[in-house]
């Protein structure tokens, strides 16, 4: 029989809409976060960066060139600088079959409106991106859920910096974590490194073009979540089924959706 088909029936497959529903709307803004909620998401996924003083906003690159009409690094720009930004009329121009007036009033939004906006509501799949520039944005992200009584069991954080997530696991032993892993060919990860994920991570999130069956039922064996990025094609999402992950990023969460709950 197929092991891992019948391993698979046991998981949950959470589905992680990857900067929002990032295939329709302007990644990292409101907008985009709601289509992800409406389209059936499990969890929002945001990337976050420090401005100059000290703001977490939502943003994936380091500098706000892409994703904006402004230009810079968001550590050097304050956060009344980035608020002067538009951060949907970029996507307008870059696709206009999915334009929308709605898109050009979005903004960069910070964690404390992204709070606000959705409370409890949602899960949130967050990611401290840069720590090296963002000095202290573990404690800040964690004092941002104070704040806001946003439960923690609803969130789980990832990055590639295992500092970061050590750091985060002594601020709270029973936050959800994923250390996130670029592979550069095929995925390997010996007994060791599973022990030491262990100490802190509930599970991994690797590039999901290095995957293979036996990667990922050696990381279920220990039962560790494996969350693969970014996975927007229904090829892919079905064979990651197979194999057994436990959830995906993706683009287009109303694809992963329509596949788990035909
Ligand atoms: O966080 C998972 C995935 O988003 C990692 O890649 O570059 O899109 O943040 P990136
Ligand atoms: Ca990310």
């Amino acid at each position: 029989y197929d092991d891992s088909s019948i391993q698979n029936k046991q998981n949950h497959v959470s589905i992680i809409a990857h900067r929002g529903a990032s295939a329709y709307a302007p990644e990292h803004t409101i907008a985009a976060y709601e289509l992800a909620k409406e389209m059936g998401s499990d969890y929002i996924e945001i990337d976050l960066q420090l401005t100059k003083d000290g703001h977490l906003v939502a943003m994936h690159d380091v500098t706000v060139n892409r994703t904006t009409n402004g230009f810079g690094f968001v550590k050097n720009l304050t956060l009344k600088d980035i608020k002067k930004l538009n951060a949907g009329s970029t996507f307008n121009k870059r696709y206009p079959d999915l334009a929308k007036p709605l898109y050009n009033k979005q903004k960069v939004p910070t964690i404390d409106e992204i709070f606000q906006h959705f409370g409890n509501d949602v899960h949130y799949y967050i990611e401290t991106k840069s720590p090296q520039y963002g000095v202290g944005i573990e404690q800040k992200l964690f004092n941002k859920f104070k704040q806001y009584n946003i439960d923690t069991e609803r969130v789980i954080v990832q990055s590639f910096s295992k500092k970061s997530l050590k750091t985060l696991h002594k601020l709270d032993s029973k936050l959800k974590l994923v250390q996130l892993i670029k592979y550069a060919r095929h995925a390997k990860i010996s007994a060791q490194q599973i022990q030491e994920l262990k100490t802190y991570a509930s599970g991994v999130g690797p590039n999901a073009s290095s995957l293979n069956p036996t990667y990922i039922q050696h990381i279920r064996k220990h039962q560790l979540d494996v969350h693969p990025y970014t996975v927007n094609s229904k090829k892919e999402m079905k064979r990651l089924i197979d194999w057994g992950v436990t959830g995906m990023f993706t683009n287009t969460p109303d694809l992963l959706y329509r596949m788990l709950h035909n």
